[in-house]
């Protein structure tokens, strides 16, 4: 069969390389990919559509005899994907655009989750200023911080952690006033901050049957020690220690099946990838936020520690059989090291010439999985914020920390940057 996989990341990287390996794939297209599934080769190659082109995807799975197309961003789910490949009977991996709502409407997933008394902190909704400002001067000053969330979409930049009144104040006149997230910011939530540790749970589901791949973290700050602003992720690993079995049982019971089931009796059963992102404090779980799509960089771990078919599954997932396919993992640990542009996640430079040594090819269980790379007239360029996701499997933590990072040193451009203390926290 022929898959597509829309997206052009390290996580469409690694599910392009997943879905290589099954048996029962003849070919996998990425559209657009990137310069390193470019040159994946053997069954894989790029196709030059926009993730959010979807009259043109459509198109193209229509041409191609493409059998399941599989969604790794969350705006093609936005803007309906899901919808319109159904309706022209179209096999597709991924929430409708109600569905989606859980991670594309803060301001739905807050209340869905109020509804279906679902932990999660205590928050208010706001549609202009003046409420919010009224609000934030009614709070006592020991209620900070506060979590601040615009409602809407922001590529993981719409949430303001506000430690004090005045700076509350200002992060609602830059969201409500100058509009900092456009219309993102229709909608804006204030929420209680949670205290714990913070850990990603991925499940894959049919609507009501689900399967759960292994837990991740991820490390969301640019900095070593997490400091300095938030990125889309700089590193992960998994397993995540922090979800020991008794957590895992209370998140199954306390989350995935009341979202399963409360989507459902709402009227729009969710299917596809469900990401729940956890605060954990003393072995209670809170939903932080939902997304409805794998995590980047978890992906880059979760995938490479499925042993089954990754393919079979999301086909099952698809025909409602998730229930009688495989779905296993190694008894191993993986980290993934990403290495970005200088200067990200502010302003970077792209189109630096990328050198990898030839011996990263010949590491055992590692795999180099490319983001914001392209590769033209046989050059490979940066082209992009984060620019590799470099995974290493191992027999422990520490093991697949420390051969990630031997590969990372292999590959150099201008102004590379990378965190060095991946996974260091749960050693
Ligand atoms: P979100 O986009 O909702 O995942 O928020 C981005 C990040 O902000 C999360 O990964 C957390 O690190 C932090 N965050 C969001 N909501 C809260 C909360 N209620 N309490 C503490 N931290 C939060
Ligand atoms: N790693 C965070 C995310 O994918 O949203």
């Amino acid at each position: 069969m022929n898959v597509l996989i829309i997206g052009s990341g390290a996580r469409e990287h690694a599910m392009a390389w997943a879905s290589a390996q099954s048996e029962r794939v003849d070919a996998v297209f990425v559209a657009p990919g990137n310069g390193g599934t470019a040159l994946m080769g053997g069954k894989v190659r790029n196709v030059p559509l926009k993730a959010t082109d979807l009259e043109a995807l459509l198109a193209f799975v229509s041409d191609n005899g493409i059998e399941l197309t599989v969604v790794g961003p969350e705006q093609p789910l936005e803007l309906g994907i899901v919808d319109l490949f159904r309706r022209a009977c179209k096999k597709i991996v991924g929430p409708t655009q109600s569905a989606a709502r859980l991670e594309s409407s803060k301001v739905f997933a807050k209340e869905f989750m109020s509804r279906h008394r679902i932990p999660s902190a205590g928050y208010h909704v706001f549609q202009d200023s003046s409420s919010a400002f009224d609000y934030i001067a009614s709070l006592p000053s020991d209620s900070y911080p506060q979590v601040i969330k615009a409602s809407g979409l922001c590529a993981g930049k719409g949430v303001i952690i506000a430690s004090c009144r005045q700076e509350a104040t200002e992060c609602i006149s830059a969201m409500f006033e100058d509009r900092i997230f456009g219309d993102a910011a229709n909608e804006v939530v204030i929420e209680d901050f949670l205290q714990g540790e913070e850990a990603s749970v991925f499940a894959l589901t049919d609507g009501k049957e689900y399967r759960l791949f292994l837990t991740a973290q991820d490390h969301k700050r640019i900095g070593d020690g997490d400091t300095g602003k938030n990125t889309g992720g700089m590193g992960a690993y998994a397993p995540a220690p922090l979800v020991t079995p008794e957590v895992m049982q209370k998140v199954e019971e306390l989350v995935i099946r009341p979202t399963l089931a409360g989507m459902a009796a709402e009227g729009y059963p969710y299917t596809g990838f469900l990401y729940v992102g956890l605060m954990i404090d003393h072995g209670e779980p809170s939903v932080v936020e939902y997304n409805a799509r794998l995590g980047d960089p978890e992906t880059q771990v979760v995938l490479p520690l499925l042993k089954s078919d990754f393919v079979a599954a999301l086909q099952a997932s698809v025909d409602g059989t998730l229930d009688q396919v495989a779905f296993e993992m190694h008894r191993k640990s993986a980290a993934t090291v990403v290495i970005a542009s200088g200067g990200y996640p502010d302003h970077y430079e792209t189109s630096k010439m990328i050198t990898i040594a030839d011996d990263v090819a010949s590491m055992d269980e590692c795999m180099v999985f490319h983001a914001g790379t392209s590769y033209e007239g046989g050059k490979l360029l940066t082209a992009g914020g984060r620019v590799f996701s470099v995974t290493a499997l191992g027999e422990s933590l520490r093991e697949s920390i420390a051969s990630a990072y031997r590969a990372v040193e292999k590959i150099s451009f201008e102004g590379s940057y990378n965190r060095t203390d991946i996974g260091a926290k749960a050693l």
